[in-house]
This record gives C-alpha cells, sequence and structure tokens, in this order.
C-alpha cells in the first residue's frame, strides 16, 4: 500500500497522479484537516505532525510514503527519512529545476506557502538548480484555505490571483511553478492570467514516475483508495467530484474515515 499525505486537499492532485501512473497500486490518503494549513504554522508543529501522520501510515501497512505536501517536505521530510530508515519516502518540491531548464528569459517565479518561501530547503534548491537563472519566490497567504473550502470561483480572490502574478509577469518570468500541492487546484484561475505569457509548471506527474520506480510489489494490488482525514472526513470525499475527480469515488474501498494520528 502506498500512503500519501498532506495538510489536507492540495495533496489530492498528487494521489491523482499517482492513481494514473499504478492504477493497480492500493493507495491511502491522509488529509490532516483538524490542521491546516500548515503554510502559516512553524517547523517544529509541522514536524510533530509529519512524524505522526507518517508513523499511522507506516502501522497501517504503507510500504511506500509520499509527503504531498511542499511545506511538510520542506520543513520535515529529513525528519520523517531518520525516523523510518526503513521505508521508502517521496517528497515534494517546487520545481525550480524543470522551470529553470525551460525559462527563455532566465526568469522564473515560484508561488509557495510562507513557510516554504522562507525555507532554507527552497533556498538550496534555488542555488542547486537555478544558477544564473532570476527567481522570484512568492508568499501566498490564503491561498490553500481558498482551495479548502472550496471558493475556487470567488471573484475577489480571482482578482487577488490577478494582482499577485502582475508584477511577476510584467518583470519577465517565464514559468509560473506552483510550490504547494493546493494550487495545482487553481489552475482554472491561474491559466488565463499567464495564458501567452507564462506557463504553469507542476511536479505531480513527476512524484508519479518516481512512485513507480520505487514501488516494486506495491504496484500490484487491487487498485484500492483509503480515504482518512484527522477530521471532517465526509468533507474529503465530498471534495473528489468538486475537484474534478469523480473518477477516482469508484476505487473507494469503503466511506472516508477519521483517523487518529
Ligand atoms: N499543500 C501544502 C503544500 O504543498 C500546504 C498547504 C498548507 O497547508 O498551507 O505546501
Amino acid at each position: 500500500m502506498i500512503g500519501i499525505f498532506d495538510s489536507g486537499l492540495g495533496g489530492l492532485s498528487v494521489l491523482a497522479a499517482i492513481a494514473r501512473a499504478l492504477p493497480q497500486a492500493d493507495l491511502v490518503y491522509f488529509a490532516d484537516t483538524a490542521h491546516v494549513p500548515y503554510g502559516d504554522k512553524d517547523d517544529a508543529f509541522i514536524r510533530a505532525r509529519v512524524l505522526a501522520i507518517g508513523g499511522h501510515l507506516v502501522e497501517r501497512g504503507c510500504t511506500l510514503v509520499v509527503v504531498a505536501c511542499n511545506t511538510a517536505t520542506a520543513a520535515a521530510v529529513a525528519a520523517f527519512r531518520a525516523a523510518f530508515p526503513a521505508v521508502p519516502v517521496v517528497g515534494v518540491e517546487p520545481g525550480v529545476k524543470p522551470a529553470a531548464k525551460a525559462s527563455r528569459n532566465r526568469h522564473i517565479a515560484v508561488l509557495a506557502t510562507v513557510s516554504t518561501a522562507r525555507s532554507e530547503r527552497l533556498a538550496r534548491l534555488i542555488r542547486e538548480h537555478a544558477d544564473g537563472v532570476r527567481v522570484d519566490v512568492a508568499a501566498c497567504p490564503g491561498w490553500a484555505t481558498k482551495v479548502e473550502t472550496l471558493h475556487l470561483a470567488d471573484p475577489d480572490f480571482a482578482a487577488e490571483v490577478g494582482r499577485q502574478l502582475a508584477p511577476l509577469l510584467d518583470a519577465g518570468a517565464d514559468q509560473i511553478v506552483l510550490g504547494c500541492t493546493h494550487y495545482a487546484f487553481l489552475a482554472p484561475l491561474l491559466e488565463p492570467v499567464v495564458a501567452g505569457r507564462a506557463a504553469l509548471v507542476d511536479v505531480a506527474d513527476a512524484v508519479a514516475r518516481q512512485c513507480v520506480r520505487l514501488a516494486g510489489p506495491t504496484a500490484h494490488g487491487r487498485g484500492r483508495l483509503h480515504l482518512l482525514a484527522s477530521a471532517q472526513p465526509e468533507r474529503l470525499q465530498a471534495a473528489l467530484p468538486a475537484l474534478g475527480l469523480h473518477w477516482l469515488t469508484p476505487r473507494l474501498a469503503q466511506p472516508a474515515a477519521r483517523a487518529h494520528a
């Protein structure tokens, strides 16, 4: 079984890519909805949540764990690997490397949570993979919460998204990295704003390819999906159709359940 987790709904964008790439694998998705968002929390809090949820997933029998959250990866993937050395762990990091490679203007922008934006891990990623490329990092407080509440068509929020992107595009950024898994669900808002000027960069498919490489026998299950949430599991299940993931619903082995981690 592959365990995938996030603070809330964002990691469903990664889950979807993994479910497409590994249709027979059994998947369990944990949304830490009692503590979302992570992006405004401190590192010690995020680390404690990652260790608790990771432990829960390992106890349930997961043999591969995906931290489907840039914020949790930046703050705690090293601690997770140290605590569970026998379990392969795939983290999610902003697609700085592919964006820097693809940029014609040698100028990219990263949209991320406050926590990821200030993280040493992102600074290192930029140092290592964007040499000679201008990288603007834009913290986007509140965006993940808009996804959580499924307020995706709110015109005030659309205007805020436009205001955030305008200076980045005007300055010449031609690759906009979605540095938070929640932002994949904002693509319908972002695409018209960047159209003809920049490309959106999301790493969900790359993460799924890494899972294919590491899955081994875990790839061959019954294609079942378990949804777990630390609060309001019914909202997690209802989010599937709301986020265009209705095709995952028939895979559900049982209704989404509350889990204590
Ligand atoms: N989805 C998460 C990420 O990729 C975090 C969003 C949040 O909880 O603030 O960063």
